[in-house]
């Protein structure tokens, strides 16, 4: 008897979930990655005045036409001439990737990869009927890939390539000549590329670096209001390119996948992006506080090597205690009351780190790394 398809028995629930599920409530977590903020009190008054007022119908597939309008303008200082017609609400970052991957590959197609990577993008792949093909990104080379890497990967299969910067779990951010020899890469083999940059409002040294506004007309642009806004529980986030031609498949797309977003929370969103654009700029400034210290931190301790990202809200520093993983020193850690994510969690090239999420406050911070030096000082001198 037939049960399962096979899409659903080749995808396996993720390692950062693992370790969370075995975790208790009195640890000190530095695990998911969710943003340890509320969203803007306008927005939440603007979610809930829009239900008060009726708005609890479904809305057009692609969102509301005023928010989309916005989200283009949003990106006007890295592309102009972009309206309603090159955006697609969708129901989180998440929801977009898999639009994606559903829009553009066929059985037998490939896709690249990151590795390590965000742990959705190689399932999301293979649900879409493709193969993932991972490109590393390296501590050594700053968690920037190779394109000589990238080269020995592709092949006539290879329909798209993703990039992902600021990077989960690493942390690694471009420069404009690394974006631009990444760009040259993807356009070199006509391979639609995905830029995931849900991080782009939390980054510390200088503006972000985006594929937007490249000229690339095969940029597709996936990215979400749960990290910005601290809104990782409304699940609402967005693709924008300059391709109508993509855009018409990709809403085309999105009905068969949720008919459309959540209609009063679309207006909170709006309200958020009107009347609180500069909260993004607060979280960011105090995610680069907690970022030094705890990269001061880890770089102070036995055995671990630390590079201070310039975006997002991970560090993934190399830890080595002879003879044991990256799980085994997690499961240590956790044991004494620190949750974090062994680098294992997200692919073979995170064997040797760990992923820490700074989402709590600098006390507790400070309170989980003296624990994590505690512990690695026990495992080095045993
Ligand atoms: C790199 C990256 N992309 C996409 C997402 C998805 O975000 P969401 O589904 O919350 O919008 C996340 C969430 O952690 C992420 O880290």
């Amino acid at each position: 008897m037939r049960t399962f398809s096979d899409r659903a028995l080749a995808i396996q629930p993720t390692g950062v979930r693992k370790m969370f599920d075995l975790a208790g409530d009195d640890v000190i977590s530095f695990g998911l990655g969710e943003p340890d903020f509320q969203p803007p009190p306008v927005a939440i008054e603007a979610f809930h005045q829009a239900m008060l007022d009726g708005r609890n119908k479904y809305t057009t597939t692609a969102g509301l036409p005023e928010l989309r309008r916005k989200i283009a303008e949003s990106w006007s200082s890295y592309q102009t001439d972009m309206d309603e017609q090159n955006v697609c609400i969708t129901m989180s970052g998440t929801n977009a990737l898999l639009n994606l991957f559903l829009t553009l590959v066929n059985p037998g197609d490939n896709v690249l990869l990151p590795e390590p990577y965000f742990p959705l993008y190689g399932p999301d792949v293979s649900i879409a009927g493709g193969k993932a093909r991972y490109y590393p990104c390296l501590f050594d080379n700053e968690f920037i890939p190779s394109v000589e890497d990238l080269e020995h990967l592709v092949d006539e299969n290879t329909v798209a390539i993703l990039y992902n910067f600021p990077s989960n779990p690493t942390g690694g951010t471009l420069d404009e000549s690394q974006r631009d020899e990444l760009l040259d890469f993807a356009q070199r083999h006509n391979l639609w590329l995905i830029s995931d940059e849900v991080y782009d409002r939390i980054v510390f040294d200088g503006p972000h670096v985006s594929f937007m506004g490249t000229g690339y007309e095969r940029v597709l642009l996936v990215n979400s209001f749960s990290k910005t806004f601290a809104m990782t529980g409304w699940r609402m986030g967005y693709i924008i390119s300059t391709n109508l031609e993509a855009m018409q498949q990709i809403i085309k797309m999105q009905y068969y996948i949720t008919a459309c977003s959540t209609d009063a929370m679309q207006y909170g969103i709006l309200t958020a992006m009107n009347q609180a654009s500069e909260y993004p700029d607060v979280l960011a400034k105090e995610f680069k506080q907690r970022c030094d210290l705890i990269v001061e931190r880890l770089n102070a301790m036995p055995g671990v090597e630390c590079h201070k990202p310039k975006g997002a809200i991970y560090v993934f520093p190399r830890v080595t205690v002879p003879n044991m993983t990256s799980e085994d020193i997690a499961m240590e850690l956790l044991k004494d009351g620190v949750l974090c994510s062994p680098g294992s969690a997200f692919g073979p090239s995170g064997e040797g780190h760990l992923r820490f999420a700074y989402t709590i406050s600098q006390e507790d911070i400070t309170r989980g790394m003296d624990k994590v030096e505690a512990t690695l000082r026990r495992l080095q001198s045993q």
